[in-house]
C-alpha cells in the first residue's frame, strides 16, 4: 500500500498549481483542473487553518528534524513543492520563537542522485563531534532517509538508505555529507527508514533509531557518521497492522520523579480507527537496548488525523513537545483543499503519568492558550449557544468525576454537525464526523464513528477541551489523558454549540483563537 504510494510518486504530474511563490493578495492560480481561479488573501482560503502550521502551497506530510536551537524552534517537514499530492520528497522548513507563530523558510533539502529526502531528525552537534563545524560554530546535523525511486522501479529492495547533512548557519542552508549514505541498506528490506537521532548523556553517545518493516533498530555513534548496530525491538510487540514508521525515543519523568523511556512508533495501516496512527511503549533504555513490560497497545491519539508525530530535540528544561501530521494516508491526498494540502497538529506537551500502568498525556503547549480572551458562561444543562464563531475556537468546560453520557454538537446553517461525546455504557469517547460537512472526497473519510476507550484522571472533575481551526477538531479529556484529532470540512462555519448531558456543565468558557498568519516572504 505504502510501497504503491512511493512508486506512484515517480510519475507524479507536475502541471498543477503555479503562482505558489507569489504572495500578493488576490493572486491568480491554476487549479488542479487547469482552470483559473482568483485566490483569496494570504492564508484566507477555504478550510485554511488559522493557528496551525500549514505550508503556503502544495503537499506536506510528516514533521521532520524538530529541534530547538538558539531560542528558535525548527520544523522541517516532508514536502513536495510542485503538487498538492505526494511526490519526490524535499524537506520544507519553518521556524518559530514560541511554538505558535511560524515563519516560512526556503526548502532545506532537495532530492539528489541518491534519492528523495524522506523523514528524519536533526540535532545540535555541540562538541563538533562530526567535524562539520568548529568549536565556535557547532554544526546542526540532520539525518534522513534516501528513497531511491529508480532503484525501487528496477525491482531492487535496497533503495532506502540513511544520509546526513549539516548546517553552519543555524539551519538556514544545508550541505549534504559527501560520504552518504552513512547507513547503507544491507538486507534490511524495502522499508528501512525514518532515522531519529539524539544525544544520550549517560553513554556519551549519539543514538539512532530506525525502523525496518516490523521492528525498530537501535545504533550508536561518536561522530554521527559511523553507526554501530546495537539491538532491535518490537517484532512481536504492539500493533502490527502495517509497517512501522517514524520512531522516537526519549526519557520522561513520571510526575517529576521516576524516569522511564518512551518509544513512539507510527503504523500505517493498523490504527484503531483505521489507517494511520501512532502507538507508544513505556519502558527502559540503557544506552543499548529498549525493553518494556507493557502488555496492551497504547495510542497517543485515537482520532484519525494525527500521524508520524515525533518530538523536539534539544529542548530546555527537559520539556517534550510533540507535533504530528494532521492527516491520514487513507484519504490524505484527497482532502478538499486547493492550494495546499494538510496541516500539523498543535504542538503538544507530553507528560508521563502512572495509575494501573504508565500512560502519556498530550496537550497543546501554553503558547496556544496564553493570550486568549475567554467568554464565561453560567452553569446550565443542556447548553445551547448560537451565533458564535466555533470554527476557530477553544472551548472548555468541566463535568463531574465519573460523568454521565455527554454529546457536544457543533453545527452550522448548512445543517452540518460534528459530534464529540462520551458513552458511559461503552465507556468510550467518540467523534462522529459523518454529517460534518464535505465528506464525499473519499469513501474512507466518514465511513465510521471514531472511538477511544475512556481514561479519566480520577482527581476531581473531568475536564473537556476542544480546539477547532477551520478544518480540524482536537479533543482532549483530563489534560490529554485521552486525545482525539479529526479533520472536518464544514460547508459553512460552525456557529451553534449544543451540549447534551444529565450532568451540570460547569466553568464553560469559549475563546476565539486569532490567526497567526500574515503576509511573509521567504526571499
Ligand atoms: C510516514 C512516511 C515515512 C516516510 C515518509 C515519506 O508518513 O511514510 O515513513 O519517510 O512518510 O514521505
Amino acid at each position: 500500500m505504502r510501497f504503491r504510494k512511493f512508486v506512484l510518486g515517480l510519475v507524479t504530474a507536475t502541471f498543477l498549481t503555479s503562482g505558489c511563490k507569489e504572495k500578493n493578495n488576490a493572486e491568480v492560480v491554476k487549479t488542479e483542473n487547469n482552470t483559473t481561479t482568483t485566490d483569496s488573501a494570504y492564508y484566507q482560503e477555504k478550510y485554511r487553518p488559522q493557528y496551525h502550521f500549514s505550508p503556503e502551497a502544495n503537499w506536506m506530510n510528516d514533521p521532520n528534524g524538530l529541534v530547538f536551537y538558539k531560542d528558535t524552534y525548527h520544523l522541517f517537514y516532508q514536502y513536495y513543492p510542485d503538487d498538492t499530492k505526494w511526490g519526490p520528497m524535499h524537506w520544507g522548513h519553518a521556524t518559530s520563537k514560541n511554538l505558535r507563530d511560524w515563519e516560512h523558510k526556503p526548502v532545506a533539502l532537495a532530492p539528489d542522485s541518491l534519492g528523495y529526502i524522506f523523514s528524519g531528525s536533526a540535532v545540535v552537534d555541540q562538541n563538533n563531534s562530526s567535524g562539520f563545524g568548529s568549536a565556535e560554530n557547532p554544526p546542526m546535523v540532520a539525518m534522513f532517509t534516501y528513497h531511491n525511486a529508480e532503484m525501487a522501479e528496477a525491482g531492487r529492495e535496497d533503495y532506502q538508505t540513511q544520509g546526513i547533512a549539516y548546517s553552519l548557519d543555524d539551519g538556514d542552508t544545508w550541505e549534504k555529507y559527501e560520504g552518504n549514505p552513512v547507513v547503507p541498506n544491507v538486507d534490511q528490506g524495502i522499508d528501512f527508514r525514518d532515522p531519529k537521532i539524539f544525544w544520550h548523556e549517560a553513554s556519551q553517545k549519539w543514538i539512532l533509531l530506525l525502523v525496518a518493516g516490523d521492528h525498530a533498530q537501535i545504533y550508536n555513534s561518536t561522530d554521527l557518521k559511523k553507526w554501530d548496530f546495537l539491538s532491535d525491538f518490537g517484532q512481536k510487540r504492539g500493533a502490527h497492522g502495517g509497517v512501522w514508521e517514524c520512531p522516537d525515543l526519549f526519557p520522561l519523568k513520571v510526575d517529576g520523579g521516576e524516569e522511564k523511556w518512551v518509544l513512539l512508533i507510527s503504523i500505517n495501516p493498523g490504527a484503531p480507527n483505521g489507517g494511520s496512527g501512532t502507538q507508544y511503549f513505556v519502558g527502559e533504555f540503557d544506552g543499548k537496548t529498549f525493553t518494556s513490560q507493557q502488555k496492551e497497545d497504547k495510542w497517543i491519539d485515537w482520532g484519525r488525523d494525527n500521524y508520524a508525530g515525533v518530538t523536539f530535540n534539544n529542548m530546555p528544561q527537559d520539556d517534550r513537545v510533540f507535533l504530528g501530521w494532521m492527516s491520514n494516508w487513507n484519504y490524505g491526498e484527497q482532502t478538499p483543499t486547493e492550494k495546499w494540502r494538510s496541516a500539523m497538529t498543535l504542538p503538544r506537551k507530553l507528560e508521563l503519568k502512572k495509575d494501573d500502568g504508565y500512560f502519556l498525556t498530550n496537550y497543546p503547549v501554553d503558547a496556544i492558550t496564553q493570550n486568549l480572551s475567554y467568554e464565561n458562561f453560567a452553569a446550565e444543562k443542556p447548553v445551547q449557544l448560537e451565533n458564535k464563531d466555533l470554527n476557530q475556537a477553544h472551548i472548555e468546560f468541566e463535568l463531574p468525576e465519573n460523568p454521565s453520557d455527554f454529546r457536544i454538537a457543533l453545527s452550522n446553517a448548512s445543517k452540518d454537525s460534528v459530534y464529540v461525546g462520551y458513552s458511559k455504557t461503552q465507556n468510550q469517547f467518540y467523534i462522529d464526523r459523518i454529517a460534518s460537512g464535505e465528506t464525499d472526497f473519499s469513501e474512507k473519510f466518514a465511513d465510521r464513528i471514531m472511538t477511544a476507550p475512556a481514561q479519566f484522571i480520577k482527581k476531581g472533575p473531568t475536564s473537556i477541551s476542544l480546539f477547532t481551526d477551520q478544518s480540524s477538531i482536537e479533543f482532549f479529556v483530563d489534560g490529554g489523558a485521552t486525545a482525539m484529532t479529526a479533520q472536518v470540512f464544514p460547508k459553512s462555519p460552525y456557529t451553534i454549540l449544543n451540549i447534551q448531558t444529565e450532568d451540570v456543565v460547569k466553568n464553560l468558557k469559549l475563546a476565539p483563537v486569532p490567526s497567526i498568519w500574515k503576509n511573509q516572504s521567504t526571499d
